[in-house]
């Protein structure tokens, strides 16, 4: 049984040790680098403990030898275990020279330095840079940088890390080196170094204080062409940040490093950013659209970490979220300018909702600010991450955009340079903008989603409008009552026109605006407008102004209303959600339910098909996509996977059916629409077209499927042909497997070609899908090495098939259970993020519930379990 030792947050003293420089010396090596750090050590005066011994962090090193002021130590001077280097007895300052040998090429878990097709490079957040060097491996501890990198110099002419470029030189036996020297003090976690036989594409850019800044992507042969929109993306994030929140860059170089094996999406290592392939490569033929926009969105995400998360950094690993929340956030605001802001917050809502909010509802859900845990990798949340920006655009909300951006400012100036707390960014915005925000912690403390229930009543004699807002918050894991919550309640009256009514409330001698952003602190509030002519229907929420759930009152005839009328965007497509989930709820209850609502529903979208235009396609688009399974399963105390699939598909194929005609036109509208190019009309466009084709792929008629096999054939761009592709495998046409094979042959050395590939297969929901996902684990399609092809494959199917992983044999637990042990010894990061599905066993009836337990039970028990997979395992059993 592996040993879970648990890091709490009420633990945290400051470090005993301060490190004010490293020096480090690499001697790269694929099976065997020898890696040198002279470090200058200092006793912390803030310590309590004066006279502790040093305790360095280290993971699978061996270690060659250590000085001390330049004495090498003997055997009996120093102990070390398989985490720990204890030297007991050190003086107040001193240096410290260690020499370890680390294996590269065997690292699998791609933490620390590692081996990604012939590039070296490194993984250091969390806790990776212990498996590089001995070091005092926590936030706390900012210190400054130079590294010197020495490699053969064919195999490796380009050698980076962090910082400017400060000497190279040509060694004996085809080797060189290169020295950099980062000048901004930082955390272990952010260093960074690349190797390889490397191209780059290079640009500058100019801040607003005229310095110039160049600007690097380096990547594998071949792959140029597929950098520029990155690099286009970055020079629009560095441009805004300087506008948004007058950041500037602050290093006379920026790089990209592009990686195929890599955890998560992309690093924000101090000037050397390292990415997934998967986040920069870009170009008609490999990337959809919305990959496309998702590289725009990592890349600004990383580059305004220089500022919220390299210049402040975290004081330790409980206060993730001031780095990541506010990171998510800045990049949400980015996006909103850069495309539709509408379409951008309709598509963070749907994120949040679906994993965030299940996350919430579940045995692991945990604060913004959680208070223990046993791995911090499995931390890196929906909730740290998309609560977490939530909780900021609540602060923006509450104060205004001009006192949030003065909190801002005292934030930025009071910490650069510092570890700091998510108490101090709190302190920072009350200063900043007059506001107590001291109930407003509780976001940070308080795990779960708050439920708004709002009533509302008109009295046409008097002109008064009556809003009652009750909160409450379901119990979670270890806080079984909650506190009320304080959020902003964006709002505004529509008449029948959908004009908003000025909004006056009773007692204040003015009218303020036509939309206002009611405080909400208590259990139970009410308010009164007055001077309301007409009845008007309520628009509530505006914009998702609070992470919660929200339960009104409305009519079916008030949600078609809103769905067509209301000039808040989000808040049509929520109307849309909710009309939706009320006609698959009520048809699961009742079978015979008519079909009134539905019909009511497709008038709706009538009505909008008649006004559509270039403008507003891309929001009828949205509008048009109903909510998935997951947000449906989410509705329900038992989920009933067949159920929402069957009645999900029913309320489609009627769409599909009364809708024919008019989706018919409008996908011959957009159908030949060439040559490609990447604007937001032609992505709208596609958008609409793909959109309309699933619904008519419904209808099963041989003209259609044609249509989607003409599609295939001629599309110039990807977007398109993964579209149709996948509309003829999901609906089983008898030439899908043709085209698969075609598909494959066309694309199979193309990496993230090939990982969509496999992800369509994995999301057909057809009976035959999980046997065919064994069979491609042994296609030379699959790669246990590289994180991307494991979540197209394993996890595109246990997390996207919700009908076919949940099969009531629990074949598809085995099935994930069996891959998880696997990879677990591998792996443990993303082992554990696999797990995921299996977790919410709760929630599915009894059948299921035990099949799924069972395998939970299983892994819990398998023999060297690493601490990731122990730790999400054991908790969602508890839970
Ligand atoms: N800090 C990174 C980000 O938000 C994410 C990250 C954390 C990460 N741990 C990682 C990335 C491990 C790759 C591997 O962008
Ligand atoms: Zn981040």
């Amino acid at each position: 049984m592996t040993e879970a030792k648990t890091t709490f947050l009420r633990d945290y003293t400051p470090p005993d040790f301060l490190i004010k420089t490293v020096d480090l010396c690499f001697l790269l090596d694929e099976t065997s680098t020898k890696v040198s750090s002279h470090l200058t050590i200092s006793r912390n005066s803030d310590a309590e403990e004066q006279s502790s011994p040093l305790i360095l962090n280290g993971e699978q090193l061996e270690l060659i030898s250590i000085k001390l002021n330049d004495r090498l130590l003997s055997e009996n001077e120093y102990k070390f275990s398989a985490t720990e280097l204890t030297i007991d007895k050190v003086p107040r300052e001193f240096s410290l020279n260690l020499e370890t040998q680390i294996k590269p090429s065997a690292n699998t878990s791609l933490s620390g330095l590692y081996v990604s097709r012939s590039i070296f490079c490194t993984q250091c957040e969390a806790e990776g840079f212990r498996r590089i060097t001995y070091f005092l491996d926590r936030p706390d501890v900012l210190a400054s940088y130079t590294t010197t990198i020495v490699a053969d110099k064919t195999r490796y002419p380009v050698l980076l890390s962090n910082g400017n470029k400060i000497s190279t030189k040509e060694l004996a036996n085809n080797q060189h080196s290169v020295t950099w020297k980062d000048p901004f003090k930082k955390p272990s976690y952010l260093f960074a170094l690349v190797a390889g036989n490397l191209e780059f594409i290079q640009d500058k850019f100019v801040t607003k204080s005229a310095r110039k800044v160049t600007l690097q992507i380096f990547f594998e042969k071949g792959q140029k062409e597929k950098c520029y929109h990155a690099m286009d993306s970055l020079k629009k994030a560095m441009a805004w940040d300087e506008q948004a929140y007058g950041r500037e860059y602050d290093l006379d170089i920026f790089m990209i490093a592009v990686i195929d094996d890599f955890n998560m999406g992309a690093m924000e290592n101090k000037g050397l950013n390292i990415f997934n392939s998967q986040t920069v490569l870009a170009d008609p033929e490999s990337a959809t659209d919305s990959d496309y926009s998702y590289v725009t969105k990592v890349v600004g995400h990383e580059y305004f970490h220089n500022w919220t998360g390299d210049r402040i950094t975290c004081r330790d690993w409980f206060q993730l979220s001031l780095k990541e929340g506010l990171t998510v956030f800045r990049e949400q605001e980015f996006s909103e300018t850069i495309g539709s802001a509408a379409i951008e917050r309709i598509n963070t809502v749907k994120l949040l909702r679906s994993l965030q909010f299940s996350e919430d509802a579940g045995p692991l859900a945990h604060p913004v600010q959680p208070d223990s845990y046993i791995e911090i990798n499995n931390f890196y949340t929906m909730t740290i991450y998309e609560k977490g920006a939530e909780v900021i655009r609540m602060m923006k909300v509450l104060v205004g955009p001009e006192l949030f951006r003065k909190g801002m400012d005292i934030y930025f100036e009071r910490h650069d340079g510092q570890a700091v707390t998510i108490e101090d960014f709190i302190q920072s915005i009350e200063e900043g903008s007059g506001y107590d925000l001291q109930q407003f912690r509780l976001w940070y403390k308080q795990s779960g989603t708050p439920e708004l229930y709002i009533e509302y009543h008109y009295k046409p004699e008097a002109k008064t409008f009556d809003l009652i807002v009750k909160q409450s918050c379901p119990p979670t894991p270890n806080q079984l009552t909650k506190k009320p919550f304080y959020l902003p309640l964006a709002m505004a009256l529509l008449d029948a026109e959908g004009q908003a009514f000025a909004l006056q409330l009773t007692g204040e001698s003015q009218v303020v605006d036509k939309q206002r952003v009611l405080t909400i602190k208590e259990t139970e509030q009410h308010f009164q407008f007055v001077n309301i002519d007409s009845k008007p229907v309520p628009s509530l929420l505006r914009n998702f102004s609070a992470p919660v759930k929200l339960y009104v009152a409305y009519s079916d005839k008030d949600l078609a209303f809103l769905m067509q009328n209301d000039s808040d965007y989000f808040n049509r497509w929520d109307a849309v959600q909710q009309l939706a989930n009320r006609i698959v709820m009520r048809r699961l209850e009742q079978p015979s339910a008519s079909d009134e609502s539905a019909n009511l529903l497709i008038e709706s979208y009538q009505g909008l098909l008649t006004n559509i235009t270039k403008e507003n396609n891309a929001l009828f688009a949205e509008l048009l996509n109903l909510p998935s399974e997951a947000y449906f399963s989410e509705q329900m105390k038992v989920v009933d996977v067949d159920g929402i699939h069957n009645t999900r598909l029913w309320l489609r194929e009627k769409i599909a059916h009364d809708l024919r005609v008019q989706l018919l036109k409008l996908y011959k509208t957009y159908q030949d629409f060439k040559p490609y190019t990447f604007n937001e009309t032609a992505q709208a466009q596609r958008r609409v077209k793909n959109t309309c084709l699933n619904y008519l792929m419904l209808l099963k008629d041989t003209a259609i499927n044609n249509l989607a096999i003409s599609q295939y054939q001629k599309a110039d761009n990807i977007t398109d042909s993964v579209s149709a592709l996948s509309e003829l495998v999901n609906n089983n046409v008898s030439e899908s497997a043709q085209f698969l094979n075609d598909f494959y042959e066309k694309y199979k050395t193309n990496t993230l070609i090939v990982c969509k590939w496999l992800a369509i297969q994995a999301y057909a929901p057809l009976g035959d899908t999980l046997q065919h996902v064994k069979d491609l684990l042994k296609h030379p399609a699959f790669d246990w090495k590289n994180p991307n092809k494991i979540r197209s494959l394993i996890g595109a199917f246990c997390t996207g098939n919700q009908a076919q992983f949940h099969q009531i044999s629990g074949g598809g637990y085995v099935f994930l259970s069996e891959q998880i042990q696997h990879l677990d010894k591998l792996n443990p990061q993303i082992a554990a993020r696999l797990l995921r599905p299996l977790t919410r066993w709760q929630r599915f009836d009894k059948t299921r519930r035990e099949l799924m337990r069972e395998q939970l039970e299983c892994i819990v028990k398998t023999t060297g379990v690493s601490p990731d997979v122990y730790e999400i395992a054991s908790k969602s059993l508890v839970g």
